[in-house]
């Protein structure tokens, strides 16, 4: 089974936790510029010509599809590298995938899923 990691991430801490997934073998991953809220709904600042609200603040956005058997520890080392104990540090959301196909062999699931040196293959190399 495989899960999809959705990581919403303070722009600042996007090198810390690669870095961090790297270290444990996570290797295949897609990021983007995000916008949003959440509980507070933005912030309000204080201009020139009044408090104005910013109600979008930029993030980042870290997708991970990976093995179910791998999702705590990944979440774990995400929240271990970007928390600031600070309002907005950010949301975790975590899904069921369906399938996954590799283009260019066709590879399907865990096939099209697996990385030379990945978190998988190390504990492969650990047993043998
Ligand atoms: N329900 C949601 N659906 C989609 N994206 C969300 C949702 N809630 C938050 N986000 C995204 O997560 C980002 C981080 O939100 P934020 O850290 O402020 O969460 P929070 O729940 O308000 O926690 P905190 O109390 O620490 O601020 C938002 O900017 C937004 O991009
Ligand atoms: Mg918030």
């Amino acid at each position: 089974m495989f899960k999809k990691i959705e990581a919403i991430i303070r722009e600042e801490k996007l090198d810390d936790v690669k870095e961090a997934l790297q270290e444990i073998g996570i290797i295949g991953l897609n990021v983007s510029e995000v916008r949003g809220h959440g509980r507070q709904g933005g912030i309000v600042l204080n201009g020139r010509s009044g408090t104005y609200k910013v109600d979008l603040l930029p993030r980042v956005q870290l997708n991970i599809v990976l093995s179910e058997h791998n999702v705590e520890k990944t979440i774990n080392k995400i929240i271990e590298a970007s928390r600031t104990d600070q309002i907005g540090d950010g949301i975790i959301f975590v899904y069921p995938v369906e399938d996954v196909i590799r283009i260019r062999t066709g590879e399907r699931g865990r096939e099209a899923l697996m990385y030379d040196g990945d978190i998988d293959s190390r504990k492969e190399k650990v047993k043998a």
